[in-house]
């Protein structure tokens, strides 16, 4: 029990590390609230024209889920993996250093899916840039994605572990609760655009 909450701790805090933030930073690119949708993804990061910046976010984002899980697998088992993938997603949705306002966790979600399951996570990749390709919408990218993936872990991993990422899911859904009202009414922006 003691390795479980250290699991989800450790889980959070590296989840919480924004690295949209950090990289903004670094390359000196604003500040990352004021630009286009204001969100800390490098979806956003993007928008600054800056695509070594939203790559490297994109990785720091999705290899902190990666890792968290990777880490807690090899030192508590499956249960932990599980633990570390719910723990290191709310850690990048509400970070304890942002003042719990973080991201929208697309990167974070598909970090973790590629560590629990390698299949259902290159699935939900796969799904991600299938629709970022004919749609150019990020966000409808990940709807689609964060929809079909309990379905991948079904079919390609097992129910239990269903049920976790539906929650994951659902999680991504809310957080973008804006890019759906801005995707119905037709006014949501496209990748690389202003
Ligand atoms: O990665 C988040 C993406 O789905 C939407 O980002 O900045 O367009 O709201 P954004």
């Amino acid at each position: 029990l003691f390795l479980i909450g250290a699991t989800a701790i450790f889980s959070y805090l590296l989840g919480s590390i924004p690295f949209g933030i950090v990289m903004a930073k670094l390359f000196g690119l604003g500040d990352l609230r004021s630009i286009g949708s204001g969100n800390i993804g490098a979806t956003n990061v993007l928008r600054t024209g800056n695509k070594l910046a939203a790559f490297l976010t994109l990785i720091g984002d999705s290899g902190k889920g990666a890792a968290a899980v990777l880490i807690a697998r090899a030192l508590v088992g499956e249960d932990g993996a599980g633990i570390a993938a719910l723990f290191a997603m709310l850690g990048h949705l509400y970070p304890v250093f942002l003042k719990f306002k973080g991201g929208k966790g697309v990167a974070t979600f598909l970090g973790t899916l590629l560590a629990l399951s390698f299949p259902v996570g290159l699935a939900a990749c796969a799904t991600w840039l299938l629709v970022a390709v004919v749609s150019r919408y990020s966000s409808l990218s990940a709807l689609v994605a964060a929809l079909l993936a309990p379905i991948y872990t079904v079919w390609l991993y097992h129910l239990h572990g269903a049920i976790l990422v539906a929650i994951l899911s659902a999680l991504i859904f809310y957080k973008h609760r804006d890019n759906i009202a801005r995707l119905r009414e037709g006014s949501e922006t496209k990748i690389g655009k202003k």
